[in-house]
This record gives structure tokens, sequence and C-alpha cells, in this order.
């Protein structure tokens, strides 16, 4: 891992100021800490009200972006930590390195922030401490709590986070309902930020004068995932998902929170290529991953959610030693690095949704001849890609993912599609009496499992793709195994939901949900009568935009094998397209409209772009400046017809080829609901022929 590191030092940048809490209450609470961003572009401010309470406030070039807002706890059986504080800070620190993905949306990653650590002191007994430590960058910040090993608070079970983000300006809003049966698997809301209900996060606004926020969370490791509760006009409130006992989290000091981040950007497709997230989560501890290596795979999965295969045992067996090796065969065929095989393992026959206790994770069914299956994989040069589906039963599962994993390591598999499908009820996990209990998906347990299981996963050099899964806090930084996962609405939807994923969908998902990281969203289908109303509401050049602008390392072409032989035209993009990349550009964008995405592939001096809309028609500008200056590409373009529709006429497309440069100027012409994928290919220097 290469890690260039340009400067750190304990400069302070900003006096603190005096700290002590301010006594009289209706005077206006001093500050008692402040900093800004490394180039002065944000400053947090944290005061003191008259009786100790500690507020933070959050500037952008001088304008408020978060009014005071609150921090402190509730716990379940200690006085609340939220008063009668004596608020202290540390001298500003600077950091500034850069360091390198092993594989990712760009390669190197520079690291540069102003720390700020406040010490939040009672004045009183039991005299309890606590710090709050803001990473100030310019394009956001991050800030936890952390609670010091001290006598009169050990175990801390905490009912409640006090924590708020009251959003100054008022705006638009996208956000997915939180606490509901279906986990992460709704469409997105666009509503006034003051008509917000619970959220999940990302939660992504837009204020009226165009200003971005997006507010997450980063590194939750040992917690539970948070949501965000308005409260009245703009200010939310953190709601912790609930635990087993009416401590949502609990934990012995000393210990540090997740980071809570607030991404801040004058546009939208700033938001993108923030790296905020990934930058507060800790280094790589896992070393050398080269054994994963990013990729397209292709499975046997849509024809179970057409309906046409089952993952069940009969007639309809999807997972049948033939049916594998014909994909393998086609992957290999056509240069796609794995096979996803779901239904090849027992548990499927009876009723497993939300309940697992049936899986085994290393007995087959008899028509899937394991052995054979992974030599012929090998021969070929092509790798399986395993499944475990747990039901929600994390219970059941941990009792048998290591020996899944062995299985896998023996075979040569280095990866797995995880599943949690469960409904109302939740995950199954271990309660303190050591039985089995019910749990929210995104509970404190359930971010413990997840963390076991990519730790086991990786002990046995599997990466693992989680589907319904725990949210993503760019932990891939710190556990490069944690591939992908879904966490949202994938394609599956159009191939049964009611409705499916509508013409927007995407455009929602690439300003919220794919702030936090990689998405499995199985892209790549052609064949675009299914069971949803719909069926797939996209152009066919939008389905290959796809490849680009929704980035995972794992990325699958999701179709019928026969859709794909049918269609060389349109297929040869998913052939081309790679799933690892040395820079990410986004040259234009605006929240649930558009957006055009260019990328550098890591192992060649190629480019791809993807341009998408939702259901409006537009012409976007694709400035080409960032191609390789005095370099000629050709331009391999796959757009919309100009009849094309994502309702009436979604397989209008025109490819064609065209020599371009840097100096070029592209306008794509994306249909409703379409799009256009490119591919650059160098073809030398100098002038054009
Ligand atoms: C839901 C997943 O999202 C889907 O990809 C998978 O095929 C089914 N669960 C069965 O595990
Ligand atoms: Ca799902």
């Amino acid at each position: 891992m290469l890690t260039r590191r340009f400067l750190i030092s304990t400069t302070a940048l900003l006096a603190t100021l005096p700290a002590a809490a301010h006594a009289q209450s209706g005077a206006p609470a001093p500050a008692a800490a402040r900093a800004s961003s490394p180039d002065g572009v944000l400053s947090v401010e944290v005061s003191v009200t008259g009786e100790g309470r500690a507020d933070y406030t959050v500037t952008r070039l001088g304008r408020t972006v978060i009014a005071p807002s609150r921090l402190g706890f509730l716990l379940t059986d200690a006085p609340k930590l939220e008063r009668n504080f004596t608020v202290t800070a540390d001298a500003p620190t600077s950091h500034d390195d850069t360091w390198e993905q092993p594989w990712g949306e760009k390669r190197f990653i520079r690291n540069r922030y102003t720390q700020l650590r406040v010490h939040l002191t009672e004045r009183n007994a039991p005299n309890r401490r606590l710090d709050v430590v803001f990473r100030l960058y310019d394009d956001g910040l991050g800030f936890r709590y952390e609670v010091p090993e001290q006598p009169n608070m050990t175990t801390v079970n905490i009912a409640a986070e006090l924590t708020e983000f009251a959003v100054a300006d008022a705006g638009t809003a996208w956000w997915i309902p939180a606490f509901e049966w279906n986990r992460e698997e709704y469409l997105y809301n666009r509503t006034r930020i003051d008509a917000v209900g619970v959220a999940q996060t990302p939660l992504t606004v837009r204020t009226d004068d165009g200003l971005h926020v997006s507010i997450h969370e980063a590194a939750l490791t040992d917690y539970s995932g948070m949501n965000l509760r308005r409260v009245e006009g703009g200010r939310f409130k953190a709601a912790l998902t609930p635990g087993l006992t009416n401590a949502a989290v609990q934990l012995t000091a000393p210990f540090r929170t997740p980071w809570r981040t607030i991404q801040i950007a004058d546009n939208a497709a700033d938001l993108l290529t923030s790296s905020l997230i990934l930058n507060l989560n800790e280094p790589n501890a896992l070393g050398d991953v080269s054994w994963f290596k990013p990729m397209k795979y292709v499975g046997v999965w849509w024809e179970m959610h057409l309906d046409t295969k089952s993952w069940a045992s009969g007639p309809k067996h999807g997972a049948t030693t033939e049916n594998v090796i014909k994909h393998i065969d086609f992957a290999a065929a056509h240069g796609f690095g794995g096979v996803l095989v779901e239904g090849w393992n027992k548990g499927w026959d009876g009723d497993w949704f939300g309940n697992g206790w049936d899986y085994s994770f290393t007995e087959t069914y008899p028509d899937f001849d394991i052995e054979r299956i992974a030599t012929y994989a090998r021969s070929k040069g092509v790798e399986i890609i395993g499944h475990h589906e747990t039901g929600g039963n994390a219970f059941h599962y941990e009792q048998q993912m290591d020996a899944g994993f062995a299985l896998y390591q023996r075979l040569g598999w280095h990866s797995v599609k995880t599943g949690y499908v469960a409904d109302a009820g939740g995950a199954r996990v271990r309660g303190p009496d050591g039985s089995p209990q019910l749990a929210w998906h995104e509970s404190q347990p359930m971010a413990q499992h997840h963390l076991r299981v990519v730790r086991a996963a990786a002990r046995h050099q599997v990466a693992v793709n989680a589907h319904e899964p725990f949210k993503d806090t760019g932990l891939r930084r710190t556990y490069p195994n944690m591939i992908s996962r879904e966490g949202a609405r994938g394609m599956e939807f159009s191939a049964w939901g009611q409705p499916g994923n509508p013409p927007e969908h995407e455009l929602n998902l690439v300003f919220t949900r794919l702030l936090a990281g990689p998405m499995d969203y199985t892209p790549g289908i052609f064949g675009m009568k299914t069971r949803a109303p719909d069926g797939i509401a996209t152009t066919w050049a939008k389905q290959l935009a796809l490849y680009v602008t929704i980035y995972s390392p794992i990325v699958m072409a999701a179709d019928l094998l026969e859709n794909y032989e049918a269609n060389p035209g349109p297929f040869k993009f998913i052939k081309d397209v790679v799933t690892d990349w040395s820079d990410t550009r986004v040259l234009n964008g605006e929240v649930g409209d558009f957006v055009t995405i260019a990328r550098k592939d890591r192992n060649s001096d190629q480019w791809f772009l993807g341009a998408m809309t939702d259901e409006h028609p537009r012409v976007l500008d694709a400035p080409l400046s960032f191609l390789d200056p005095g370099r000629r590409y050709r331009a391999e373009i796959y757009r919309d017809a100009p009849d094309a529709h994502w309702k009436t006429n979604r397989e209008a497309i025109v490819i064609e080829a065209r020599e371009v440069t840097a100096a070029d100027t592209l306008n794509l012409r994306l249909a409703p609901g379409g799009g256009q994928a490119i591919r650059f290919v160098p073809l030398g220097r100098g002038r054009r022929a």
C-alpha cells in the first residue's frame, strides 16, 4: 500500500477562545472553540449555552449552513450527557497525505483536513467527560464522540443520541423513509426539507440558492445505524436504530462513535467526487487483497426474478450443473470474470423468507455438481461467485459461515454474494442469553454481525457483496474485501416490483445512496418486458450508461444470455467496459434529473463515459477535456436513436464511431428515460487523420 505523506503538523490554525461555559443564561452563547478547513472554505464553531449545553455551527465561506445544533446523549441508566458542561478545546491540527485504493473509482485519494478536539466535562458530579472530534475538509466535515476511560462512566447504555443537524436554509430534500419493513428498498421522495419525516441516510438536500448538502455517517463498526428525524423546520435529530434492550447502543468506555458526516458542495456534481467518507475510515487492515479482482459477471439469477427458473429444487431449478456450465462457457467466450450461482445450496424449498433455518452453506442440491463445476470453471479461467442467502437469519449463518468460506477457498472462489431477505420481524441475532432474537437490520448487533462476516471471509480470501445489507459507511477502506452491496431498490424491482423503478430512480440513487459507496445494481437488461407494470423503464442506451454511472468493482451483466447473444451490437459495450478506475470526473448533474460521468480505466489509457436522464429528454454538453491533450481517440458511441423512449421505444439505439480529441465537446442527446455510453480508445498522438 503506497502512502505519500506530504505534511503532518500540529500547528494551531486558529486560536481557541476562552472556554469556560457561559454562566448567564439568556446571553448569546459564546464560542468555545473554532477551526477552519485547510483552504478556509468551511468553519465549525462550538458554543456553550448558559446551562452548559454544547452546540456546533457550520459555516461555508462565511454563510451558515448548519445552524447551532445540539450535541449529547440520553442514557437508559444514568443522567443524560447534555448540559452542565465546561468546554475546552485543543489547538487545531492539520493533516495531509495521499493513500492508494486497492481498487476503486479513483486510485489515489488525498486526505487533507483540520482536526479540532473539543472536551466536554461536567461541572458537577458525576463529572463525566467526553470529547467531540471534528475533521474539517474543504468539501465537508465529520465529527464523532470519543468517550475516554473514566471512573464514573464504564458501561454506557445509549437510549438516544441528541446530535442535531439544523439545515439553515429552506430547500428540497431527497430521501427514503426509515424504520420500514423493507429496509432501504424504497423509492425516493423529493419534498421540501421541512416536509421530510424520518429519513435514512444519506439524506441529500439542495437549498433554494443551490447549495448541496448530504448527511450520512462513516466508519460504523460497533454502533447502530443513524437515521434522521425532522424535529421542526430544517432541524434534524439523530434517530438511532433500536437495539435488543431499551438501549439503542451498549458500549464500554473507552469508545468512539461513528463519524457523523456532512458533505457540502456548490453543485450536485461535486457531491460525487468527495472522498470524505472513505477518508474518515481507518486504513486497510487486511493488507494485500490482490486475490480479489474487480470484474464483470453473469449469473444464474435474472431467470429466477422473471420466475422462469427457481432457487428451490424441482423442475424449474436454475442452479443445475448444465445451466451453470452454459454460463461458464458464455463468460469465457465473452471475457467475463465470474458467474454468480444462486440456489446451489440446500434450504430454498420451504419458506426461507425471513426464516433461513433450513439453509446449509456447504451442502448442494443433487443436480449441482460442485466439484465438476469448480474444475470446469478453473479450466476456463472463470470464477464462480458463491451465494449465501440467510433469510435474515444471522444467528444461523454465523454457525456455518466459516465452513462456507473454507469451501469456497478450497474451490478457488474469491467472492460471495450474501443476502438478508426478511420482513417486518427483522433479522435474527444471538441475544444476550445466547438464544436467537429478532433485531432491526441496522441495529448494533447486526453491525457486529456484518463485521464478523467480512473478517471471517477475509481469513479465507473471500470478498463480500451483501444484499439487504447494513448501510455502507466506507468500511471498504479498512476491509477492502467489502466490495459492494445492494442497500437500495436494485434492478430486480424492475423484474417484479409493483411498481418497478421509474426513470428517475437511478438519478436519485447516484446523488443519495451512491454517496455511501459501491452498489451492486445489476444493470444491462435488454429484454425489457417483465412482471413490473412498466417493465424496464429505461432505454437500452441508458442500460449501458449504468456501467459507468453506478460504481461497483463487480458489475453484473444481468440479463439472460440469449438476450446478449441476440444483440451483439449493444452487448459489445458491456464486454468492453471495465470496473476498476484510476480517475473519475463528473461532467454535469442535478439530483434526480441527469448526470454525466467519465472514468479512466485503471489498467489502460481508455476512458468511458456514461450519461443518463430521468423521464425528460435532454441535451447535455460533454467537454472532453479529461482526455489526454494531443492524443486522438476513437469514440465508440452508444446513443438513443431520435425516436427512443423509455416506455414505447427502448431498443432504439444508434451505435457509431468517430475520432475525437480533448479539444472537442460532444452534445449528448438523451431520450426520455434515456442515456448514452461512450468508450474512448486512444489511437495515437498528433493531428487527426
Ligand atoms: C434479494 C437479492 O437482492 C437478490 O439479488 C437475490 O436474488 C434474492 N434476494 C435471493 O437471495
Ligand atoms: Ca434486495
